[in-house]
């Protein structure tokens, strides 16, 4: 009954910056009163003393209002960043292996944030690192409701377990990915919940067998939901690339989106502007379906760089339609070029 008292005064307070609540959110394991001391155990992982002391004031502050509570003890659990990767045993082992975590996200949906992933997953995977070594890579599909990595990708292999809660990603040109489309049959409806999308992002990062890895790309949905706060939650995100394409309308919303991963204290890598323009074969010559220049406009305006203009090519979406990326299928294409040459830069921001 108290216990009850404690989790609905919780319930009243927000995510710093976010309207969801921190229970139905997910993010308290545990909240009991232990002779008139509540109890709350957090599951989080923030890479930000601000938000962590902003959440513990809120609690201290709304549980002593409540009358049977004298005392309030806060244990935050499952705090990737100070647990010591070869702590054996605990569940961040799997992820002390990646070096750099990168979220490919944008507010609007469409506009080709699981093709960039894919293509520049598998672009980075046939890059060398600067110490002449194949570049390790994963990709993460965050995108639980509607996975798109495995038909991108051309791979329906169900992944293998290796030992009770350790399952091994599934490797495919060269990238090891994971994806709730690996793990559920077509036709069976995924219905999650915020907390379900939660669970599913921990269990990707620490039931996954991701080894050593140069770069882990995250491909998320589209918008500013559970998802994004959840993978920003439960991993350390080195950055984030917004994709855009070039029009108005769809450069204010995947500003928006971006916006929020200012708000997680998570910085930007850069831009990347998608169906930027069309190319004839032949002339050359460039034409703008889409418009001029969104992509270099919300650079501008997040304070970042615009990393990369990828034309609208038809030989891109075939590519997708066939689960063979261009970068693989076309390497030499136009392109792919694009994509190898984004995949080299980031390759060497990374190792250096
Ligand atoms: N540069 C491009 N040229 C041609 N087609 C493209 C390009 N980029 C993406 N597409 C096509 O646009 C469609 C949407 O792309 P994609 O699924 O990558 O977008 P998304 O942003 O991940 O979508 P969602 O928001 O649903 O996750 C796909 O059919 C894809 O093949
Ligand atoms: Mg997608």
């Amino acid at each position: 009954m108290n216990d009850e008292k404690i989790f609905n005064a919780l319930k009243k307070i927000t995510y710093p910056g976010f309207s969801r609540d921190i229970v139905s959110f997910g993010i308290v394991s545990k909240a009991i009163l232990s002779d008139s001391i509540a109890i709350v155990e957090l599951e989080l992982t923030t890479k930000d003393d601000k938000i962590l002391e902003n959440l513990k004031n809120s609690i201290k502050k709304t549980l002593l209002e409540v009358t049977e509570v004298t005392g309030v003890e806060i244990v935050i659990k499952n705090n990737f960043q100070d647990q010591n990767p070869d702590n054996s045993g605990s569940s961040t082992v799997k992820l002390g292996g990646i070096k750099t975590i990168i979220a490919i996200a944008s507010g609007k949906g469409g506009v080709g944030k699981s093709t960039v992933a894919v293509n520049l997953a598998c672009a980075l995977a046939q890059t060398k690192t600067s110490s002449e070594k194949e570049n390790q890579v994963g990709l993460m599909d965050c995108d639980v409701y509607g996975p798109s990595v495995p038909q991108l990708m051309g791979c329906w292999e169900r992944p293998t377990v290796i030992e009770e809660n350790l399952i091994s990603p599934v490797l495919n040109y060269g990238v090891k990915m994971i994806s709730m489309g690996l793990l559920v049959d077509e036709e069976s409806p995924v219905v999650w919940r915020g907390p379900m999308i939660m669970k599913t992002i921990q269990q990707f990062a620490s039931n996954v067998d991701w080894g050593n890895l140069d770069c882990l790309l995250i491909d998320l949905p589209p918008g500013t939901g559970d998802a994004q706060l959840s993978i920003a939650q439960v991993l350390s995100l080195d950055g984030v690339i917004i994709v855009t394409t070039p029009q108005k309308t769809a450069f204010d919303v995947a500003k928006r989106g971006a916006k929020m991963f200012e708000k997680l204290n998570i910085p930007y890598l850069g831009v990347i502007e998608n169906m930027s323009y069309m190319e004839n074969p032949i002339t050359k010559e460039k034409t703008f379906p889409f418009g001029n220049g969104g992509g270099g406009i919300i650079a501008e305006n997040l304070k970042t760089r615009l990393l990369a203009e990828i034309p609208l090519e038809e030989e891109i979406r075939q590519g997708g339609d066939h689960g063979i990326p261009i970068v693989i299928g076309a390497p030499e294409h136009s392109s792919s070029k694009e994509f190898y040459s984004l995949a080299a830069r980031i390759s060497d921001e990374i190792s250096s």
